[in-house]
């Protein structure tokens, strides 16, 4: 069975509720039929009733009886959010007026609903940029209690099974911190250490990356890349992690044993953490577009409770898929 397979199967079993914010569009209501059908996860719909119900009519979707509809503007779990929303934010000067009118705002209501316990994870990010999806996640759940920074990994899956594990390799950050310091990014190592194992399902063999490899080039971003990578051993002493690597060194054998001789990690490096989010982001879809790999994620790590954005550009299959995922994120989590 393939990897996503694995992921769904495992996702039937934990029976999580997943909430859905952008509830009355198509994609995530033909997304949300296929998961209810295949009990991939219960799900809440936050939308419009009288879209959700014309929709359903219109593409004959027979699942969606078994969701959960909020209707952001009228629930009777409205008070309780915003006092909720009051409390968790007042201590940055939100007023309760203020929170009164974010619960009107789905991306807002969404992940209260998992903060008072009534959703384990939600998906977002079809019609909204990644800021507006994240920023009130980081402020209501806000990063796991041994995390300081949520960073996203890609699960990249390439066809030729010489690179990373059988093909299979984990890629971070590349969805959000622009430029993250020493610590952070030693932080963003050892996450995506934890999502190649509790989610790729490999185990992990993590490449610090770098324009230099072993000291053969000198400047400040080289020494954060060194910092991190000592900083990443202190947290986490048993994992195999090495840097600084370029790219080559990191998953190419032959290149790995001339440029670091020494490494245990230079040539077979499955977990690639990028300096910053430039390089990240940008080689990412450049292997996807160019290698063809399969992309799957961006996968938010570091968060108190899984919270993921979809491309806004996602079919209703990378819907699913990242459903099954947040559940299984969430198994970690509980
Ligand atoms: N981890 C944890 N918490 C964070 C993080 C983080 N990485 N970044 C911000 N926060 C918290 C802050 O501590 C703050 O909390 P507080 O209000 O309780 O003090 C809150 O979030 C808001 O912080 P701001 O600094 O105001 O955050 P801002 O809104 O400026 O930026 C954001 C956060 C939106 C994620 C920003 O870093 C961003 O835009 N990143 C790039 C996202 C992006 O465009 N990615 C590429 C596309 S994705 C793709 O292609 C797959």
């Amino acid at each position: 069975m393939g990897l996503l397979q694995d992921i769904i199967s495992n996702a039937r079993k934990l029976e999580k509720t997943i909430v859905l914010p952008e509830g009355d569009t198509d994609r995530m209501l033909k997304a949300a039929d296929v998961i209810l059908n295949t009990r991939i996860a219960k799900i809440i719909l936050i939308g419009d009733p009288s879209i959700i119900q014309r929709k359903v009519k219109e593409f004959g979707l027979n699942g969606i009886q078994k969701a959960e509809i909020i209707n952001p503007l009228d629930h009777p779990k409205r008070n309780e959010m915003k006092n909720l929303l009051f409390e968790i934010r007042k201590r940055k000067g939100l007023t309760l007026d203020q929170a009164e009118e974010l619960v009107n705002n789905s991306l807002y209501l969404a992940p209260l609903l998992i903060k008072a316990g009534y959703a384990d994870g939600e998906v977002a990010g079809s019609e909204n940029a990644t800021g507006d999806v994240l920023r009130p996640a980081f402020q209501i759940v806000k990063t796991a209690a041994n995390s300081s920074v949520v960073s996203g990994a890609f699960i990249m899956i390439v066809e030729d099974t010489t690179y990373g594990e059988d093909g299979i390799m984990v890629f971070a950050d590349c969805a959000v911190n622009p430029n993250p310091n020493a610590k952070q990014l030693a932080e963003i190592a050892v996450a995506s250490a934890q999502t190649a194992k509790n989610i790729a399902k490999i185990d992990p063999k993590v490449a610090m990356l770098s324009f230099s490899t072993d000291g053969s080039g000198k400047h400040e971003d080289v020494d954060k890349v060194i910092e991190a990578t000592k900083l990443a051993k202190e947290m986490a002493p048993d994992l195999s992690i090495d840097g600084e690597l370029q790219a080559d060194a990191a998953i190419v054998e032959s290149v790995g044993r001339k440029k670091a001789p020494n490494s245990k990690v230079a040539g077979i490096a499955n977990v690639l953490v990028f300096p910053n989010l430039d390089a990240g982001n940008i080689g990412y879809k450049l292997v996807q577009r160019l290698a063809g790999a399969q992309a799957i994620g961006p996968v938010l790590q570091g968060m108190a409770a899984p919270i993921n954005d979809l491309s806004r550009g996602c079919s209703v299959e990378d819907i699913v898929n990242l459903v099954a995922i947040t559940a299984n994120q969430a198994q970690e989590e509980a």
